[in-house]
């Protein structure tokens, strides 16, 4: 098996079982977003402690290389600090998903963006819940 096909079948897998697919019901972090041209929509809520994530869920409906890129960035993101999760670049998103989809880029970055918004939004004021909606990519 060639490793585009590995990956494409771990997209595949992800897009019918994705990790961390639901409800936090109580966040620190609630931040929706999507792409318009597409329709495809994203929501992570996230339980931070300390500066760090400790516990992370999205839902949402999207393409199957957008909802396992959103399960696997929930997975690396988990334990991690909000200041090394805003670092994380596009050429971060396409190695989780194995520099295969590089012709989708927004489908591969929808989370990502997504996600970063939240975070922003967050760390300007830290004491108080950040609710965010409408990022559009
Ligand atoms: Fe919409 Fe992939 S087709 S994010």
């Amino acid at each position: 098996m060639s490793e585009k096909e590995i990956y494409s079948e771990l997209i595949l897998d992800l897009y019918r079982n994705p990790v961390n697919f639901g409800s936090l019901g109580k966040a620190d972090i609630s931040v929706e977003g999507g792409n318009p041209l597409c329709g495809d929509e994203v929501k992570f809520e996230l339980r931070v402690s300390k500066g760090k994530i400790e516990e992370i869920m999205f839902s949402g409906h999207g393409c199957a290389i957008s909802r396992a890129a959103e399960s696997l960035l929930t997975e690396m993101v988990k334990g991690k600090t909000l200041h090394e999760v805003e670092k994380l670049t596009e050429k971060d998103m396409f190695g989780l998903l194995g520099n295969v989809i590089q012709t989708r880029v927004k489908c591969a970055l929808l989370g990502l963006v997504v996600l970063k918004e939240g975070i922003r939004a967050y760390g300007k004021n830290p004491e108080r819940k950040a609710v965010v909606t409408g990022i559009r990519i």
